[in-house]
Order: structure tokens, then C-alpha cells, then sequence
């Protein structure tokens, strides 16, 4: 059994011969969970219509029982993230030669291949991400635009944070900074979007609840894919207003589904049933984490000289990355771990 073996077949969910007897958890990321056998008898007996028309029960349940969670006046069902943030953009930036200040590591800046700019023609400004996924505040502020209406300058509209912050391992934002940005928002009339993916984790971690989070920002984007067990799907929530414009900005991205209930019905199950599931996960993860932390590796023959000992320079509770390797020379299985595939741990013998 080797690293690439193992990863080859965890990603076709066949086993080879080699790896038929392995028992594996799968870490590689909270989205590769899959839709368990309640969840399924959910989403078949879902009631459908077309939502699109704005028919659909089951998506409208959803989207009420979102908005009223998040402490938000309206929800919206939609397929992505990436298309969550996206919308979010082109209504809160909606004239041309609007503005946005987003982190430099965020999800938005990183991974959405410049939608932003590429699809809604919004400029972007970025601010440095701090290790906890907080910026500094005077240098936030400073990317302020203060021009309009003089023609040379963008216009500052909106602030971006990510609330649990991926690259920085699933930090999760302190109220305190949270409340912060919002009264800078309010003090230069911005908004404030949360690209909060995986903001329910951040609701567990504070042990506080998800509108408290919420309070302090206009619109917010949560993905039910993401460790919540749904097969697809992301709420965007915000004020009645906001909400609408995002149905036009969704049907233009061609994210209007039509008979979509079978999905709401899962994440509706997600929001429910399966976030307070988080709690469980969360202890499993720093149970996971404390005993990579002392990991020996012995030799077969039990002899009590560690082969090897293994020290984990980061772990966070997502993007992690677990194979069983079997070494060449000394007979023996080890655990590696790599934070998304771009940091390997250090290996001490
Ligand atoms: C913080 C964050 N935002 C947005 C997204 C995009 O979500 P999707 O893959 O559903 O487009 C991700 C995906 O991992 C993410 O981690």
C-alpha cells in the first residue's frame, strides 16, 4: 500500500487489492462527505416544484428556515459557493467602478478564479491576512476609498471577511474583530459580506450562536456541503432587498434550478439536524490532533526504540490529508499528514 495508492483509490471509492483491508477516515477535506441513508430517504421524499418560478416547497422551507437561523430577512438556495460570493459581489457592487477590499488569502481572492473581476467587473482591493484570519484595522481602513465623486478613483462598497478562514486552518474570526469591521462599514456607509462556508463551525468553536456571529454582518454566504453532509448547495442570506436582486444575479450565472426541492430537502436536514453534529466533530478532530501530537512510530517487533517520531508543525480541524505509507526498508506503517497538499509536515527521525 502506498501514499499514491491509497489517495488513487479514496478518490474512485474502489479499493484495490492492496487497500481492500485498510480502514480509513477520510480527511482530505470536510466536502468530500457524502449524503447518508436519512438524508437520502429525505431528499426522495422531498416535495418538488419548479423554483425557478419560485414553486419549489421544500427550497422555499429551506430558505425561510435559513433566514430566521441566521437572524437575516431572506435566504436564497444556491449551487455553489464560488456562485454565492459571486452574487453577493454584484449586488452589494452593482455600479460600475465599485469597489471591494477582500483579504489577500481568502477564498474570494485565492480560489475563485477572479469572478469578481472576470464576470461582475468588480475592481478588488486586498488587505494582508493576519494568521488569524483577522486584518489590521488601520491598514483596512486605510484602502478606504475617500475620491467619489472624482473620476479617477474606484468607490469603496464593501468589505469581505471569511469566517471560518481556510488557508489560515480554519480560524475562526473573534466577535470582537468582527464588530470592529462592521462599525468602520458603518462609519463609511460600506457593507460587510461574510464568505462564512463554514460559519456554523465558528458558531461551535465560540459556543455561541450563529446569529450572534451574524449580527455584525449585512450578507452571508453558508455552504451545506462542507462537513454538513448535504451533496451540494450554499444559502446566501441578507436583507428582502439584497435577496432579490440576488435572484436576477442568480439566473443570469445560470444557477436557477428548477425542481431543486431534492436538494433543499438535504440541506435543510444539514442546517437542522446535521450542525449540531459539528460539536462531535469538533472533539473527534482535537482528540485526532492530540494524538497525532505524540505519535511514535515502533517497529514491528515492538521493540521499545521509536522507529521514528513524527511532529505535526500545524494541525487544523479541515484540510487535512491522512495516507498510510508502508516504508521501503524498515517493515512498518506510518501516518503522514499534509495541510492541503502544499505544506508538508516535517518529518523528524
Ligand atoms: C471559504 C470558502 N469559501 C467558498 C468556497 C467555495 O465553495 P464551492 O466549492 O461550493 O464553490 C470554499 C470551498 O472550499 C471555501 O472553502
Amino acid at each position: 500500500m502506498t501514499f499514491r495508492c491509497i489517495t488513487e483509490c479514496l478518490s474512485s471509492s474502489r479499493w484495490c487489492k492492496c487497500c481492500a483491508g485498510a480502514r480509513v477516515v477520510d480527511l482530505r477535506s470536510d466536502t468530500v462527505t457524502r449524503p447518508g441513508a436519512e438524508m437520502r430517504k429525505v431528499m426522495k421524499e422531498a416535495e418538488v416544484g419548479d423554483d425557478v418560478m419560485g414553486q419549489d416547497p421544500s427550497v422555499n422551507d429551506l430558505q425561510t428556515s435559513a433566514a430566521h437561523m441566521f437572524g437575516m430577512e431572506a435566504a436564497l438556495f444556491v449551487p455553489s459557493g464560488t456562485m454565492s460570493n459571486l452574487i453577493a459581489v454584484m449586488v452589494h457592487c452593482r455600479e460600475r467602478g465599485d469597489e471591494m477590499i477582500v483579504g489577500d488569502l481568502s477564498h474570494l481572492h485565492i480560489y475563485e478564479q477572479g469572478g469578481s473581476a472576470q464576470l461582475a467587473g468588480v475592481h478588488s482591493t486586498s488587505v494582508t491576512t493576519l494568521p488569524d484570519g483577522t486584518f489590521d484595522l488601520d491598514q483596512l481602513e486605510s484602502k478606504i476609498r475617500h475620491g467619489f465623486p472624482d473620476p479617477h478613483y474606484p468607490r469603496s462598497r464593501l468589505i469581505c471577511v471569511e469566517n471560518t478562514h481556510n488557508i489560515q486552518g480554519g480560524r475562526v474570526l473573534p466577535l470582537s474583530f468582527l464588530q470592529e469591521v462592521r462599525s468602520l462599514a458603518d462609519k463609511y456607509d460600506l457593507k460587510v459580506h461574510m464568505d462564512g462556508a463554514r460559519v456554523m463551525n465558528a458558531a461551535v468553536a465560540l459556543g455561541v450562536s450563529i446569529k450572534t456571529i451574524l449580527q455584525h454582518t449585512h450578507t452571508v454566504s453558508v455552504c451545506l456541503s462542507k462537513g454538513l453532509g448535504s451533496p451540494v448547495g450554499t444559502v446566501l442570506s441578507g436583507p428582502s432587498e439584497f435577496i432579490s436582486r440576488a435572484v436576477r444575479c442568480r439566473k443570469a450565472l445560470g444557477g436557477g434550478m428548477r425542481q431543486a426541492g431534492i436538494l433543499a430537502a438535504a440541506g435543510k436536514m444539514s442546517l437542522v439536524k446535521m450542525a449540531s453534529r459539528l460539536e462531535e466533530d469538533h472533539r473527534n478532530a482535537k482528540t485526532f490532533a492530540r494524538g497525532l501530537g505524540y505519535l511514535h512510530v515502533f517497529r514491528r517487533d515492538k521493540s521499545l526504540t521509536p522507529l521514528l517520531r513524527i511532529h505535526f508543525k500545524v494541525l487544523s480541524t479541515i484540510n487535512v490529508v491522512v495516507g498510510v505509507i508502508k516504508l521501503k526498508a524498515p517493515v512498518c506503517n506510518f501516518l503522514v499528514v499534509e495541510r492541503q497538499l502544499h505544506e508538508s509536515i516535517e518529518i523528524k527521525s
